[in-house]
């Protein structure tokens, strides 16, 4: 069968056509119109002009994914959408026109929880994961530890308290005068900093052995640059698998507020390559406990952050040394695209969880 999948929940506008079949899910096209340029102007998501961004060109989208796919709208078996968490306005975008698409053409409407996306993402991929597995899905909105139990079973093990990785990626980066979405650019400062810091970092190509990064890890630990921009860790103290990072981010606006008032000059590849080191150093703290937890579950790693450099190396290291299978997916599949909502939505069709047309969008983690 022919999915058609629509993902409208923050910035981006997605569309893809996938074939389900028994031995999974294939993607035909993914069209993805992102609005990043638009908001850089404010320095972050304004959510009115999201929805607007997202109504003018969801329709010639739709139209072009279906094209490259090569498949016509008579042949889609299941329209799969959004419809949680996310920006209200942009959600209801996508779920509105998913509902008239099902609804003039007679297909059935399956809706989809974005964070459940990027995992599904992984199926989209070569020798990709089967439930049960742990997910650690990092975003702009989300860090947040599942244990997923079957194609549409996940269960939350831990969670953010505050602030997600990415939105502090942001918002300290704006600091730096990195604009919007700051993640990619703090990325490469960071391994800027890691290199004058110790001449090693943490391996940005993804080329080299686990041990270097291992390696540009513990001597980055030692370095002056990590006494001097001390941060504190977003790991909460505990047996769980909870996060903090409005304190990190806090405590880094603090402290470059600090040296600007005092006219002390701050080294902003170092002090990225601090705050990356304690950032990604919290979240595998947390992921190390919960793989000595459920040792014997592979680990995917997804979500836009997931994109990060750094954390890709220290999360295969931690892997590699407790040797637990490994999924991080490409980079291509991490931020936020269509493909990822029809591969969830696929198997939530199969599983018979289809939407009614009197169905809403909701901004808020469950429906
Ligand atoms: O998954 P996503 O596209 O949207 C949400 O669901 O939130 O994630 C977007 C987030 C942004 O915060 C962006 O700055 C971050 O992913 N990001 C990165 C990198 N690439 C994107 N963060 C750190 N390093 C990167 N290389
Ligand atoms: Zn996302």
């Amino acid at each position: 069968m022919y999915i058609l999948s629509i993902e409208s929940s923050c910035d981006e506008t997605a569309v893809a056509v996938l074939r389900g079949e028994e031995s999974g899910v294939a993607l035909l096209s993914d069209v993805v119109a992102s609005q990043a340029d638009v908001h850089a102007l404010y320095g972050g998501v304004v959510p009115e002009i999201a929805s607007r961004a997202h109504t003018e060109v969801i329709s010639r989208i739709t139209y072009e994914a279906l094209e490259k796919a090569g498949v016509s709208l008579a042949r889609i078996g299941a329209v799969a959408v959004t419809d949680h968490p996310g920006l209200i306005g942009a959600l209801l975008v996508g779920v509105n026109f998913g509902k008239a698409l099902a609804f003039a053409n007679r297909i059935p409407l399956v809706g989809v929880d974005h964070i459940k996306g990027h995992i599904a993402a992984a199926y989209l991929t070569e020798s990709a994961p089967k439930p049960p597995f742990l997910a650690f899905v990092v975003s702009g909105g989300h860090t947040a530890l599942y244990h997923v139990k079957s194609y549409t079973e996940h269960h939350l093990i831990g969670t953010t308290r505050d602030d997600a990785m990415g939105e502090a990626f942001d918002k300290v980066g704006r600091l730096f005068g990195l604009s919007y979405p700051a993640g990619a650019a703090f990325d490469r400062l960071s391994t800027e900093g890691f290199m004058k810091a110790v001449g090693k970092a943490f391996d940005p190509n993804e080329n080299g052995e686990s041990q270097s990064v291992r390696e540009a890890y513990r001597a980055f630990a030692k370095s002056d640059a990590a006494r001097l921009y001390k941060l504190p860790s977003p790991a909460l103290l505990g047996d769980h698998y909870d996060f903090s990072f409005s304190g990190l981010k806090t405590a880094a606006v603090n402290l470059l507020h600090n040296a600007e008032q005092s006219g002390k000059a701050l080294d902003n590849a170092l002090f990225a390559a601090a705050y990356t080191y304690t950032a990604v150093e919290g979240a595998i703290t947390k992921l190390s406990l919960a793989l000595d937890a459920y040792p014997s579950l592979p680990l995917v790693l997804g979500g836009g952050v997931a994109a990060n450099s750094h954390l890709r190396g220290a999360v295969r290291a931690l892997c590699e040394r407790k040797k637990t299978p490994l999924h991080i997916l490409p980079r291509s599949l991490c931020g936020d695209n269509g493909a990822m909502i029809g591969a969830a939505g696929y198997y939530e069709f199969l599983a018979g969880n289809l939407l009614r047309l009197d169905c809403n969008a909701s901004a808020s983690d469950s429906l």
